[in-house]
């Protein structure tokens, strides 16, 4: 009776006579019956349109303005994408079966004390995208059972939310400390996924310190992608001994300096994938990765390596014997190498994927450069770097027969789009296990050869494809 309860509800809300409220409950019931969401004339509401399949409602983007009163043995409702300005109290009062509420993309300003009352099963709540410049400091605390929140996109300063008493396991949070580094940062002792990336959110905080993750001590992934990060100070991540994912692209004034900081953390923590993309301004000098740069990876269990777009041409000699053992993949497109693979420091590399397209890919300034918050650009290369080619200049002038060092365990090569134009020369090739190799895209115009040599190769694609 469900139906019922609910019906009786929505109409006590109204004031309305009693000997009319008989004959609409009748006439409600029938038709809630009929709709299946109940308490609303149809065909004119919206709410009429929602699709409802087994006890998950799918109310997403139809215009609807206000929550209207709903079933009780619901277990999903999606209210994602309309007009929704308000959450009175006790709207959700039956809705104790519920296990996840989307209210992202609505016009939502404030959140009462009793907006989210009787939610007591919901594990995941979206409110993300709205305009919530108001929560009461017990209106998260009534959700029991709540293990993911997204808070993105709204007005109230996330680090000011209640939620103590939660068993969080994911956030998904703004992130604003442009300079403040006095104030108290989020306790969630269960937290294990924190995302505070500004690519989907509002992310601005200059300095990272020890103090930003100490009472999150369970993290296991860091989304800070596009935060303007400018420093990490040393220690930041080095309490979190289960971090497995850290993402600080997009920070493009962190530079390798900072990575230098963040690097040396790792070796206390799980850490399997590092995300550095875009941690240099897309038209700023070609840069360098120096063996201070590398030498505290060797010591931790990193796997892969995202490394694009740094505008990368140098890599000083030995700097990757730096890269540890377990290290399995490298996505280091879009940047600038000067490859010919003569240094052998390769050979040391367990590496058995490497994804290097893009190289030498125009960078319009459309983009605006970030505007960091030391006047000149930190040392970036070397004043010998002409020294630090990854191939070396006079091996590439002497030698007439080159040989190319391939890490041995190296599987799988992806060169697309580098723009590269030569011929092929007789190559020999350091011993490998090279199965897969995709260089299309790139302006080779013969190839004399013969390369040797390749003797696991079994797909080479080397098609032009110029547009
Ligand atoms: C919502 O309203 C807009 C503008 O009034 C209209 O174009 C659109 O078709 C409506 N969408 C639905 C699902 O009713
Ligand atoms: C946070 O919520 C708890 C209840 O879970 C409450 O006891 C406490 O007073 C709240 N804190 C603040 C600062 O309002
Ligand atoms: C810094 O944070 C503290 C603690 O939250 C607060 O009292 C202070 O007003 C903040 N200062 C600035 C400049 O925002
Ligand atoms: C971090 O968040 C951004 C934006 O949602 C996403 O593109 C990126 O893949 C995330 N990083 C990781 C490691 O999941
Ligand atoms: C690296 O950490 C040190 C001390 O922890 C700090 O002084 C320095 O500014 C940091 N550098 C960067 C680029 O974040
Ligand atoms: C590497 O890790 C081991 C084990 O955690 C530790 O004993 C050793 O001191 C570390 N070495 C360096 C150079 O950090
Ligand atoms: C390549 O793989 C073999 C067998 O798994 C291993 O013994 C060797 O150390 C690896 N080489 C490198 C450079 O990682
Ligand atoms: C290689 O990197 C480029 C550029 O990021 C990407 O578009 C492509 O999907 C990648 N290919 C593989 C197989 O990883």
């Amino acid at each position: 009776m469900n139906g019922h309860q609910q019906l009786s509800k929505s109409v006590w809300r109204k004031p309305e006579s009693s000997g009319l409220m008989k004959n609409l409950i009748i006439v409600w019931l029938v038709q809630s019956y009929a709709n299946v969401v109940s308490g609303r004339l149809c065909p004119s509401d919206p709410l009429c349109q929602c699709t409802l399949f087994k006890q998950n409602m799918d109310c997403s983007d139809r215009n609807i303005t206000e929550i209207p009163a709903l079933q009780a043995h619901l277990i999903e409702i999606n209210f994602s994408g309309n007009t929704i300005k308000e959450v009175p109290d006790d709207v959700f009062y039956n809705n104790g079966l519920l296990e996840i509420l989307d209210l992202s993309h609505n016009l939502i300003s404030s959140l009462h004390q009793r907006s989210l009352y009787g939610l007591v099963n919901v594990k995941r709540l979206l409110l993300n995208n709205n305009y919530i410049s108001y929560v009461h400091c017990l209106t998260l605390t009534a959700l029991q059972s709540l293990i993911e929140l997204n808070f993105k996109m709204n007005l109230y300063d996330s680090l000011g939310l209640n939620v103590t008493g939660l068993t969080l396991i994911t956030a998904k949070l703004d992130f604003r400390q442009p300079t403040n580094m006095t104030r108290k940062f989020w306790s969630m002792p269960t937290l294990r996924n924190m995302d505070v990336s500004g690519v989907t959110g509002i992310c601005n905080v200059t300095t990272l310190t020890s103090e930003v993750f100490k009472l999150l001590p369970k993290l296991e992934t860091i989304n800070l992608s596009a935060c303007s990060i400018n420093y990490i100070y040393i220690g930041t991540f080095r309490k979190l001994s289960n971090l497995i994912h850290l993402d600080v692209s997009l920070n493009r004034c962190l530079k390798f300096s900072g990575l230098e900081n963040v690097t040396n953390d790792l070796p206390y923590t799980s850490i399997k994938t590092l995300n550095i993309n875009k941690i240099h301004q897309a038209n700023e000098f070609t840069t360098e990765i120096s063996i201070r740069h590398f030498q505290n990876l060797k010591n931790t269990t990193l796997e892969t390596l995202h490394i694009e777009g740094n505008r990368i041409q140098l890599v000083e000699s030995e700097a990757l014997l730096y890269i540890p053992k377990t290290m399995r993949n490298v996505f280091a497109a879009d940047n600038q190498f000067s490859f010919g693979g003569f240094i052998k420091d390769v050979l040391n590399i367990s590496i058995h994927f490497v994804n290097v397209s893009n190289m030498f890919t125009p960078h319009y300034p459309i983009e605006k450069p970030e505007i960091c918050d030391f006047p000149e650009d930190r040392c970036i290369r070397s004043e010998d770097g002409h020294k630090r080619y990854l191939h070396s200049l006079e091996e590439e002038q002497n030698n007439i027969q080159p040989s190319i060092s391939i890490p041995p365990n190296m599987t799988k090569v992806i060169y697309r789009g580098c723009n590269l134009r030569f011929e092929i020369p007789f190559l020999r090739v350091s011993s490998n296990k090279v199965k897969f190799i995709d260089a299309s895209f790139n302006i080779f115009y013969s190839w004399k050869g013969p390369v040797k040599s390749f003797n696991y190769l079994e797909y080479l694609d080397m098609y032009k494809r110029i547009k």
